[in-house]
């Protein structure tokens, strides 16, 4: 039986803890504290089922509390962030891998034809979508391209993780030619989640503005859309024909990015795919049969 003295020491922890989140202005103060009294509790049970509590318990407590009231990522206090089946690992000065991405791969499921074997996700982060993608589907094998040092590392951990011997990192600034990448081809997919956030616009979040890399941010050029350029004209080279392009973009990016891809050539389908709430979030483009492999001069556009 639980002893009572547990049970006190919760209730206080998660009052207490919840109404200063909320006063720091967290959006769900009240899960944010559930999160942060388990990791203060060295447990990953429900906070119900403890019947014990480490003696440092309340000063660990407001270590955690302290740095959420300061807006720092609850992923990054935990050192990890779910993302489909996974539990993948978070670093500071990383981007942190958010939900609306994961819908990147039921897209690719769901509209791609013939099979997924070889998958290049471009502007890797953590290594979410490439990690998913070894997890999901049997026998893949992910190429994984980032440009960030720090990023590149924690995507190989992640990668190892999700499937042992099947990932792969190169670290590479897309907006270059990189021979290695262009040997890759071809491939049956490219996943893409690039920055996309035009230069004028800022995010809204606390925890965005202050802790996601602005290179994680900021596509580049007025419209944000350098770096999705870039990998919608790496996509033209790399691709098989019929091979498949799902690249994540801001809400409002719908008609640019189809643009885009109109404009660098290559794929005989191209179309808009909607997020849970009916938002345009994915560019969806198929390779054309036939087509020669040419896009290398638009890279840095
Ligand atoms: C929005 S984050 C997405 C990370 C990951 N795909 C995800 O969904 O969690 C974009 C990533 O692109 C990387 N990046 C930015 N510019 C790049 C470039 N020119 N070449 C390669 N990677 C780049 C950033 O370092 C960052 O990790």
């Amino acid at each position: 039986m639980r002893d009572p003295e547990v049970g006190e020491r919760l209730r206080s922890a998660l009052a207490g803890t919840t109404q200063r989140l909320g006063e720091a202005g967290v959006p769900s103060p009240s899960v944010d504290a559930r999160a942060l009294i388990a990791h203060a509790a060295g447990t990953e049970r429900h906070l119900v089922l403890l019947d014990a509590l480490p003696e440092a318990f309340e000063a660990r407590l407001e270590e955690l509390t302290v740095r959420r009231e300061s807006r720092e990522p609850l992923q990054i206090i935990l050192g990890r962030a779910p993302f489909r089946r996974l539990m993948l690992a978070v670093r500071p000065g990383v981007f942190i891998p958010r939900p609306e991405t994961e819908l990147a791969v039921d897209i690719l499921r769901e509209r791609s034809r013939g099979p997924l074997t070889d998958v290049i996700d471009l502007c890797a982060g953590s290594g979410a979508l490439g990690a998913a993608v070894l997890d999901e589907i049997p026998d893949s094998r992910v190429l994984s391209v980032e440009i960030d040092p720090a990023a590149a590392a924690l995507a190989a951990e992640n990668l190892e993780r999700a499937g042992a011997g099947r990932g792969r990192i190169l670290r590479a600034d897309l907006l270059q030619d990189v021979p290695e990448l262009s040997a890759h081809a071809p491939v049956d997919a490219v996943l893409s989640n690039p920055p996309y956030i035009p230069a004028g616009a800022v995010p809204r979040d606390a925890e965005v503005l202050r802790h996601d890399p602005h290179r994680a941010l900021f596509g580049g050029g007025d419209d944000g859309l350098e770096v999705p350029r870039a990998v919608i004209a790496w996509a033209r080279r790399l691709l098989r024909p019929g091979g498949l392009l799902v690249m994540e973009h801001a809400d409002v990016q719908g008609p640019s990015t189809r643009r885009a891809a109109d404009e660098c050539g290559g794929f005989d389908h191209l179309s808009t795919a909607r997020d849970l709430t009916g938002r345009d979030r994915f560019l969806v483009a198929r390779r054309a049969p036939g087509e020669p492999a040419d896009g290398s001069e638009r890279l840095s556009r």
